[in-house]
C-alpha cells in the first residue's frame, strides 16, 4: 500500500529496487497490469514511478481525505517485464 525510503538513503535507487522487486512477483504471480494512485503534489514520487515507466492513465477528485487533494491514477503494462 506504501513505499517509503529514510530520508537519509533517499536517491540511492532504493524505492526502484524495492518496487521491481514487488512488481517481479507480481508477474510471476500472473498480473498483467499494475495500478497505483499518488498525491500530484508527491513530485519525487511521481518523478519515481515516471522513471519506471507508468503512466498517468486518471485522476480521483478528492481522494484523500487528510486534504480533500485529487489522486492521480498510473498505470503500467507489466507483461513479459521480468
Ligand atoms: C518517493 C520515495 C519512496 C523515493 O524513494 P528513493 O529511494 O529516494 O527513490 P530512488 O532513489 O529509487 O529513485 C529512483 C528514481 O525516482 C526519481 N526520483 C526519486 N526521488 C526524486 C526526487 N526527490 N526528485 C526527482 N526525482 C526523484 C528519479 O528518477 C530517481 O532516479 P535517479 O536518482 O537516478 O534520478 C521517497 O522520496 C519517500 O520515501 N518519500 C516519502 C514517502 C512517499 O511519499 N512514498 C510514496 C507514496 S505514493
Amino acid at each position: 500500500m506504501n513505499i517509503a525510503t529514510h530520508p537519509l538513503h533517499r536517491r540511492k535507487g532504493v524505492a526502484k529496487r524495492l518496487l521491481c522487486h514487488a512488481l517481479h512477483h507480481a508477474v510471476g504471480m500472473g498480473v498483467q497490469k499494475a495500478v497505483l494512485e499518488v498525491r500530484p503534489s508527491n513530485l519525487p514520487a511521481v518523478a519515481l514511478y515516471s522513471s519506471m515507466g507508468f503512466k498517468i492513465v486518471g485522476r480521483r477528485l478528492r481522494y484523500y481525505q487528510d486534504t480533500g487533494e485529487d489522486a492521480v491514477v498510473m498505470s503500467l503494462d507489466v507483461r513479459g517485464k521480468t
